[in-house]
Parts: structure tokens; sequence; C-alpha cells
């Protein structure tokens, strides 16, 4: 398995990993994404490859938040249901650790569905401690 920093050719299996996990996700816009972010400092994009194949992906950021401080979070995280189970979300989720180190980040923050239940065993078993629930509002800004 090699984990990659993801390239903005990767949109494809990137998109196709985002629509299985249903969040439609249109090609050319995942590109546009992809360019918008890669190459910035607060932005960590990988992607993991399997047989030649990409069988997840993950995002991070590191922001300053007035409240706690300089922080890295986990905003994105897929494997596909065919790659589950062998290691491939450990191995993406050890690199973004290994990335929030390097900038200085004190915690490696992630927000999971409830609905999610697969993640929530799975961050515990990573060393996660999960520490509140939240609701999460949005509206158009109009
Ligand atoms: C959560 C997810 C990323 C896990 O990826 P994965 O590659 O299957 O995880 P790993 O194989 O690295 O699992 C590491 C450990 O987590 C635990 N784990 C992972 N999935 C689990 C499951 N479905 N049930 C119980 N434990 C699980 C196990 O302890 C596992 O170690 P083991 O297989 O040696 O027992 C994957 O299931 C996924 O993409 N789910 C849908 C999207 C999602 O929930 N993303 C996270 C939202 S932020």
């Amino acid at each position: 398995m090699e984990i990659r920093t993801a390239a903005p050719a990767d949109a494809q299996c990137i998109a196709a990993l985002t629509t299985e996990l249903g969040y439609a996700a249109d090609v050319s816009v995942m590109r546009s994404r992809l360019e918008s972010i890669l190459g910035r400092d607060d932005q960590h994009v990988v992607v993991a490859v399997v047989e030649g194949v990409i069988a997840g992906w993950l995002q991070a950021r590191a922001t300053h938040v007035l409240e706690s401080g300089f922080r890295a979070e986990i905003v994105g995280l897929i494997v596909s249901r065919g790659f589950r189970r062998r290691g491939v979300g450990r191995r993406l989720v050890e690199s973004a650790l290994g990335w929030a180190r390097k900038t200085g980040a004190g915690t490696l923050y992630v927000r999971s569905n409830t609905q999610r239940t697969e993640s929530h065993a799975f961050y515990p078993a990573l060393g996660f401690a999960r520490v509140k629930t939240q609701a999460v509002y949005c509206r158009t800004v109009g």
C-alpha cells in the first residue's frame, strides 16, 4: 500500500469514492476543488493506492481557533467498501497524524456523523476519544 499526496489527476477516483459514500461529486468540480487546496500548507490531502487502485482518500486541515488554539482536523476520509478492514483507513489517519505533528498542531480532531457506525468503532481503535456530540446547522448565504 502506498500513501501519497493527491493530485488533480486523482479527481475521478476521489469523486467516485465520494459518490459511493452518498455525496454526489462531479469530476470537474472535484478537480477544481483539488486544485484550490493542493499545495497549501494548511491542507493535507492524500490517497491510498492498493494494488494500483485508489482505495481511499483523506483530507485534513490545520487552523487557528480562538477558543482552543492551533489544531488539525480530519475533514474527509473514505475507504472504498471493497478495501475496508485491510488497514487502509489506519494508514491514512497515520499520515494525517504525522502531518499534524509537523505543523505543530497539538490535537487532531474529527467529526463523524453518528449514523456512520463503522467510523465509531474505527476512531476509538486508533486512539481517538469521543469528546462531544453536536448538532450541525447550515443555511444558504443568499
Ligand atoms: C471508517 C473507515 C474509514 C475505516 O476504514 P478501514 O480501512 O476499513 O479501517 P481499518 O481497516 O484501517 O481499521 C482499523 C481498525 O478500526 C476498527 N474498525 C474499522 N472498521 C470497523 C468496523 N466496521 N467494525 C468494527 N471495527 C472497525 C478495527 O479495530 C480495525 O482494526 P482490525 O481490522 O485490525 O480489527 C471506513 O469504514 C469508511 O470509509 N467508512 C465510510 C466513511 C466514513 O465513515 N468515514 C469517516 C467519517 S469522518
